[in-house]
């Protein structure tokens, strides 16, 4: 079945489409961040401005014409309002022009699907990292098809928590993964480490470190940022995974292309002898693609919603949406 997916939660407006699990297109444009982050409505009339355009990339990219579509998707949440309606509207106007079935897909299972995907995993302990979201997830044991949350962050994603630091450190672009490059010459001071069992908290780092801001070198204050929140994101998550006694460990999320992360939580799965896996980069940041991965998984399935019941959810949480 050929699926085109749309997401529009964030920064990102992705088209991607797939056919029976293959993936043939993944196109998208980003709305350039700077340190004013996110404003709602600049971000949502970004996404309008280019909808047609990524979808008319994304089906040049899979060498089909929109009347070889056989089904529609889009992210329901979680995300930024104005944002998502941007991906709804698109979605909702392509099914009902073209007579199209129609589901909603959330934006986390998404990401954690097609990393399992990519990993060639069935059944793994999940760490789910992002601007919006950081959870330590396993798929529950009885017949429901959803995840449960083993561990998450208390106050902000550790994502958003470097962004912020990088808008306040005034990095060009504002982002984590300039924090990333700038803490290659860095060396480690002192700054809060905050582990509850497996939940963490990051606003007392961030304050920390960015009071610190002017005082220290920026070098190590990047280096230090990072080496505390993923060292915190790995204490849970080892935790987890010896509770869980997960013989598979996978990470998604926008964070998930931090190699320093990666490196660390590959340590700790050789350690407990579990298999560590990941989706390639492209499919970490946030994509169409992986809308369109989990939607056409549902459509085929006979899984679709109907015209009035798609809407969207801000805080559609990941343990909420069953998984098809
Ligand atoms: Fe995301």
């Amino acid at each position: 079945m050929i699926v085109i997916g749309i997401e529009s939660s964030a920064h990102t407006f992705g088209v991607g489409i797939v056919d029976n699990g293959v993936i043939l297109a993944n196109e998208k444009s980003m709305y350039n961040i700077t340190t004013k982050g996110m404003i709602p409505g600049d971000v949502a009339n970004y996404h309008m401005d280019h909808v047609n355009e990524v979808i008319s990339k994304a089906l040049l990219s899979a060498n089909i014409s929109i009347d070889e579509l056989e089904g529609v998707c889009y992210t329901k949440g979680p995300g930024i309002g104005p944002c998502l309606q941007v991906g709804q509207l698109a979605a909702k106007t392509i099914a009902k022009e073209l007579g199209l079935k129609i589901t909603t897909v959330n934006h986390s299972i998404a990401h954690i699907e097609i990393a399992k995907h990519f990993a060639k995993q069935k059944d793994p302990l999940v760490l789910y990292v992002s601007g919006g979201n950081s959870q330590i997830l396993k798929m529950r044991k009885n017949k429901t098809n959803k995840y449960y949350v083993l561990g998450e962050t208390f106050d902000i994603g550790v994502g958003n928590m470097l962004d912020n630091f990088a808008r306040s450190a005034k990095l060009n672009p504002a982002w984590g993964s300039t924090v990333a490059k700038i803490a290659n010459e860095g060396k480690y001071i002192e700054l809060p480490y905050t582990v509850k069992g497996m939940d963490f908290a990051f606003t007392g780092l961030l304050t920390k470190a960015t009071s610190l801001i002017g005082k220290e070198k920026i070098q190590d204050l990047c280096f230090s940022i990072q080496e505390n929140a993923f060292s915190m994101i790995c204490e849970a998550t080892e935790r987890a995974l010896l509770m869980t006694n997960s013989s598979e460990l996978c990470v998604c999320g926008g964070v998930a292309q931090s190699s320093m992360l990666k490196d660390m939580l590959g340590s700790v799965a050789k350690e407990h002898k579990a298999k560590f896996g990941y989706a390639p980069d492209q499919y970490n940041a946030d994509n169409g693609a992986m809308i369109a991965f989990v939607g056409e998984r549902e459509l085929s399935k006979g899984h679709d919603t109907k015209l009035s019941k798609c809407t969207i959810d801000q805080k559609f949480r990941t343990d909420l949406a069953v998984v098809y």
